[in-house]
């Protein structure tokens, strides 16, 4: 079959981790018998530095028509650094984000029998642990009404929801949990904010039609710790942007690094796949940092579109890079590999038909 993605590297280690992905999905294309069409596009503060706009028309339009996107990451420190800067980086993704309708941020954690001892957290509380998060992308905090005074001594963030926007993701977490262990939590600050309690009316409201389904509340404070203390408690988790933002980075913990961790971000017409983890500058250039999120993330995009034997196939060589320790210093400290090494390694893997590595 024939796709088109677009590729947006972005920023800081952005391009290396994503080179790493489409390899792999070249080594799928051939195997499998596909035409990838790669379209590469700026983003970011590489955007800035080329056109003085983190979301280019033209990135943007060719993310619009192609049939998915693979994205790398985003952030410079010289903007972080300078709070009166006009543009930053981090627009360009949420403009994206917003431009394509990508409500619902799709993030599975799950602990790898072979690095739990990796975790900080002790193997026996995190072993088995297996959840996804839904996270809401394209509302709350992160897009209300934003201002400072003239006289800079006071600023604004609007946090909204409306039941529209709370209902389209929900249904989306609850099929979720049908599929899998039944179970749904939803995060939010109910007992402080009034979107967290139409969240909850809501939440509550569409769980009558998901019988099957067994729902949770809790508090985000509480969540953070339960997060740590007993994270095998959670299947489906369901929660507002930033809440997501925040959760999804604690979690990572669980896996032993937070350069595992993929994630899928859709809507109804388009989607985009991104690791969670940002751009790591520090790391830049130096070929250490972790392809493994870029290159789920580009599983998460196979089964989007539909090629589900492609997608376990890359997954099977990323389990087995794991096993084998063919890892970057985040997980192998003694013995690691490059980045392109490791992005090597699951290319030999996926080309390897014979089943020579496996064996
Ligand atoms: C993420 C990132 C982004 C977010 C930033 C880069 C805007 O942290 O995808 O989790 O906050 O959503
Ligand atoms: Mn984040």
């Amino acid at each position: 079959m024939k796709f088109n993605i677009a590729v947006l590297p972005g920023d800081g280690i952005g391009p290396e981790i994503t080179q790493q992905s489409v390899k792999v999905l070249r080594a799928v294309a051939d195997r499998f018998d596909h035409e990838f069409n790669f379209e590469e596009a700026v983003v970011g503060a590489a955007a800035i530095d080329l056109l003085g706009d983190p979301l280019p028309e033209t990135t943007l339009e060719l993310c619009k028509k192609s049939d998915a996107v693979l994205f790398g990451a985003i952030g410079d420190p010289k903007y972080d650094n300078d709070p009166s800067a006009k543009v930053r980086p981090e627009q360009g993704l949420l403009k994206l984000r917003k431009e394509l309708g990508l409500f619902a941020n799709i993030r599975p954690v799950r602990a790898y029998e072979s690095l739990l001892h990796k975790s900080p957290l002790k193997p026996e509380n995190i072993e088995g642990a297996d959840m996804v998060i839904y996270r809401e992308l394209t509302g709350g905090i992160y897009f209300g009404e934003k201002s400072t005074a003239e006289d800079g001594k006071s600023a604004s963030d609007l946090c909204t929801y409306s039941v529209e926007e709370i209902e389209r993701i929900a249904h989306l977490a609850f099929k979720a949990a049908q599929e899998r262990r039944k179970k749904l939590t939803l995060i939010d600050k109910a007992n402080v904010l009034e979107t967290s309690r139409l969240w909850r009316k809501t939440v509550a409201e569409i769980s009558k039609e998901y019988p099957g389904v067994k729902v949770e509340y809790l508090f985000v404070d509480n969540a953070a710790m339960q997060m740590i203390l007993d994270p095998k408690q959670f299947d489906v988790i369901l929660t507002e942007n930033m809440f997501g933002d925040i959760i999804s980075d604690e979690a990572s913990v669980i896996g032993g690094s937070i350069g595992l961790l993929e994630s899928a971000s859709v809507g109804t017409k388009n989607a985009l796949f991104e690791p969670i983890h940002g751009s790591y500058p520090q790391a830049t250039g130096q070929g250490i940092a972790n392809p493994i999120a870029s290159v789920l993330s580009a599983a998460m995009m196979l089964n989007h579109l539909g090629l589900k034997e492609e997608a376990e196939t890359v997954r099977l060589a990323v389990d087995l890079s794991i096993k084998l320790n063919v890892c970057t210093i985040d997980i192998n400290k003694d013995n690691h590999y490059s980045t392109e090494r490791v992005g090597d390694f699951l290319e030999s893997v996926i080309s390897d038909t014979e089943g020579h590595i496996v064996n």
